[in-house]
């Protein structure tokens, strides 16, 4: 079976989907909708077989269209969205869903009443060091988690409709959420505007997870450094996640700071002295592929018919309401705030 592609946005990672779509085995891009000119003819440029235009709706009303890939700015994805749902395609959202927790709920339930597939683009999902570190979670390696530490920084690219948190913290957020099974309870944020008073150009978030797991992620597109790293803290051994390591992106220390029995401080005081303990570190061999590759791979699977896998549009949904948390927090200088339900 073919599946015929429309993508909707050909800024700087549309192309990217254009391209998985066009190579991919058993689909086929059809449109590129883009309401940029000089773009538009860029993409056409590239990719002659393509038709273009600048309004959705001529791709929608071609029956050859099967599916609809949105990656336009973040705050027109619910519009775009729910017309594609409405008009019968099947539906792939870049990430963050939408920006607003209700247009992310109402477009979970409408993919459900029109009975088509509502992914989002929530890549690192399929980003096999993610998964990797996911297995040795998973499989308690680590022992119980104490809490993860995230940071996702680079000098630009500046975004103006939505904040650092929304822009970047959403991958981290989609990982957190992956590797601890569910999404965080509350949520407390700072951010700075200085670029944009509209927006923060960075943002500090501490979430709190089921078990007592806290997760801090640092934000910014304002920072010299490009840095995309995770560290996994558990009770028994401590993960990290390079992403800009690309032979070994993954490592595993056997160390732990534990309670050294023989050296208590002393009988009244209920204290005992630490041992730092420094073990092995093993580097797993990873295999990556193009995360993106396997995620536009797993939309053409669900739209035949495979199970909701982990970035169905409830997940992208979650992201969103902690995402709301946040920015609520920040307009309440950090204030604890609750996330809310979407399940
Ligand atoms: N998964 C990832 O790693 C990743 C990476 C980059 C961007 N993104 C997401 O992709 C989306 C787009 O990001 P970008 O960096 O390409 O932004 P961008 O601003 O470079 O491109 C967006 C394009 O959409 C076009 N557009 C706007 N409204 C439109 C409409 N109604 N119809 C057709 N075209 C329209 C604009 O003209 C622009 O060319 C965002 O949601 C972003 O969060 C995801």
């Amino acid at each position: 079976m073919m599946t015929g592609v429309a993508i909707v946005g050909a800024g700087h990672w549309g192309p990217h989907l254009v391209r998985n779509f066009s190579t991919l085995h058993g689909s086929q891009a059809l449109w590129v909708v883009e309401t940029d000119e000089t773009r538009r003819k860029m993409i056409g440029d590239r990719f002659p077989m393509l038709s273009t235009t600048d309004d959705i709706e001529e791709a929608l009303g071609d029956d050859r269209v099967d599916a609809v890939v949105i990656a336009t700015p973040t705050s027109t994805h619910a519009l775009l969205a729910e017309r594609s749902l409405k008009a019968g395609k099947h539906v792939l959202v870049e990430k963050p869903l939408t920006t607003d927790i209700e247009s992310a709920i109402r477009l979970c339930n409408l993919a459900e009443s029109v009975d088509r597939t509502l992914m989002v683009g929530h890549v690192f999902l399929f980003n096999a060091a993610v998964n990797r570190a996911a297995e040795y979670i998973e499989a308690g390696d680590l022992g119980a988690i104490r809490y993860i530490s995230m940071v996702r920084t680079n000098l630009g690219p500046v975004r103006y409709d939505v904040n650092a948190a929304w822009d970047l913290a959403s991958h981290d957020i989609s990982i957190a959420n992956y590797w601890l099974g569910s999404p965080p309870l509350a949520v407390s944020a700072l951010g700075g505007s200085w670029v944009n008073q509209a927006v923060e150009d960075s943002v500090f978030l501490t979430l709190r997870y089921p078990a007592e797991v806290m997760v801090h992620i640092e934000a910014s597109w304002m920072n010299p450094s490009k840095r995309r790293l995770i560290s996994v803290v558990g009770s028994d051994q401590m993960l990290t996640v390079d992403d800009m390591d690309l032979m070994e992106p993954v490592r595993i220390y056997d160390k732990g700071i534990d309670e050294d029995p023989s050296a208590k401080v002393s009988d009244t005081f209920a204290g005992f002295r630490a041992q730092i303990r420094e073990g092995q570190i093993v580097i797993p061999n990873i295999t990556a592929g193009e995360p993106l590759r396997a995620e536009c791979e797993e939309f053409l699977a669900r739209i035949r018919g495979a199970e909701a896998g982990l970035s169905d549009g409830w997940a992208g949904a979650e992201v969103v309401a902690a995402l709301v948390a946040a920015d609520k927090s920040m307009a309440n200088d950090g204030r604890l705030i609750d996330v809310e339900s979407v399940r």
